[in-house]
């Protein structure tokens, strides 16, 4: 078996933190038992570019079960977990391309090998994609083009992924289906705002050990990252202010008892800046300038062009590498210090263990029932962004739950019929 990862000999660490991690995934759990049973994905081959976690083993785990040939590499050059992925290798014999802190070009070489499914003499092709971010996705596409005669389609876990695939769908440039897991009500509602909200907040905390009580918190972004992450700073206590360019959901923070302001403004006041925007140079030049001795500066979205780095670099006159486990201190020649955490990549994986197993049970539930779809409905698919089968969500979320012992009341017949209806009046 081809793979390439830190070290072997960490694999005991990674299997229990496997398991541990199944114990808060019972939705996942229950269908890898069907999965192994009634093996839907019987000799499919699956690449999979997925911040490489414990919960993500047990995805790959439920895709192995169902007959799938899966193959891993990272979407992130700082989250992966070394010792999952010697478990992985070790204990599933699912090959992984991934190393915690791997530079650029090594980053890239890994997500080949897994597109290629592990072959080292000719490329194989996947039948199916899973991108956190569309990394695989954009390969296929300016690289590997062949490979799309064989993919039946791919799944797309996050918000700024799905922005590619819809903005390659409007330029006609999609060249295979592609499902927008992300979108689905039980993967946002829950994973990105109580996910990213509480692994977020966890990230500051490892890396810094600060009191919220009483600091000044800017979020940059009131998406659903951003919702979940200011709702959760404020329950610990701290003061928080709203960063918006989208007025609906600007307002929206303002009715949920939110500061919200431009971010000059904010600069002044903010202890901790956190961009969970999904877009580039939220925090740039003309800000590290006006922020206070002391600013902590870090990034919860997919990727590392939140925070302009590089101006970051340019302003400071000497950088301390890692004064604390992933806080770099930037002293600025105006003689102020900005510390940034985990290098800008998403504090919540880099710096902390990313979104708890109980909230990524229903992303990857809902990742392995639509590739499972996908392969039931191969024929009916073409080249666009499909939203997951509403049957999909429902399921998930009755299972979950199920799972906690939580039931609920239905509908009386009386009740449907006035729903259904278009005559009822007072
Ligand atoms: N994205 C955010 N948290 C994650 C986790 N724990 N595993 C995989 N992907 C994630």
């Amino acid at each position: 078996m081809n793979y390439d990862i830190k070290d072997i000999k960490l694999a005991t660490s990674g299997l229990n933190r496997i398991e541990w991690a199944e114990r808060q995934m019972p939705v996942v759990t229950k269908i890898r038992e069907r999965f192994r049973r009634e093996k839907p994905l019987r000799n499919k081959r699956i690449a999979a570019c997925l911040h490489i976690t414990s919960e993500t083993a047990n995805l790959a785990r439920t895709l192995s079960a169902g007959g799938a040939s899966v193959f891993l590499c990272a979407s992130n050059p700082l989250s992966t977990q070394d010792d999952v992925t010697a478990s992985l290798v070790r204990d599933f014999r699912i090959p992984v391309f991934a190393i915690r802190g791997v530079n650029r070009q090594k980053y890239y070489q890994h997500i080949k090998s897994a597109l290629s499914c592990g072959a080292s003499g000719a490329i194989n092709s996947p039948h199916i994609t899973i991108d956190d971010g569309a990394d695989l996705v954009t390969m296929v596409h300016s690289e590997r083009r062949e490979m799309v005669k064989t993919i039946i389609a791919g799944m797309e876990e996050t918000t700024t992924g799905v922005i590619r695939l819809r903005a390659m769908e409007r330029d006609n440039a999609l060249l295979y289906p592609m499902f927008a897991v992300n979108d689905a009500q039980c993967k946002y509602l829950f994973d990105n705002r109580y996910g990213t909200g509480q692994s977020t907040m966890d990230g500051i905390l490892r890396a810094t050990n600060i009191l919220y009580a009483g600091k000044i918190i800017v979020v940059c972004g009131y998406g659903w990252c951003g919702r979940g992450f200011a709702m959760r700073a404020k329950g610990l206590g701290a003061r928080v202010v709203i960063t918006e360019v989208n007025p609906l959901r600007a307002l929206e923070a303002v009715m949920d008892g939110f500061e919200v302001m431009p971010m000059r403004k904010s600069l002044k006041l903010g202890d901790v800046f956190c961009t969970l925007t999904g877009n580039t140079s939220v925090i740039r030049k003309e800000h590290f300038l006006l922020m206070k001795n002391g600013a902590i500066v870090a990034n919860s979205g997919h990727f590392n062009v939140e925070i302009d780095i590089p101006a970051l670099e340019k302003l400071s006159k000497k950088i301390k590498k890692n004064i604390r486990t992933n806080v770099d201190e930037y002293i600025l020649k105006n003689g102020k210090s900005i510390f940034l955490l985990g290098e800008g990549r998403l504090v919540n994986l880099a710096c902390a263990e990313g979104h708890p197993a109980t909230v990524m049970d229903m992303s990857f539930a809902t990742q392995a029932l639509t590739a499972e779809y996908a392969i039931n409905n191969v024929g009916s698919l073409e080249p666009k962004v499909y939203p997951v089968p509403t049957e999909i969500e429902d399921w998930i979320a009755k299972l979950k739950l199920a799972t906690m012992g939580i039931k609920i009341d239905t509908l009386t017949e009386k009740q449907q019929k006035y729903l259904s209806s278009w005559c009822e009046g007072t």
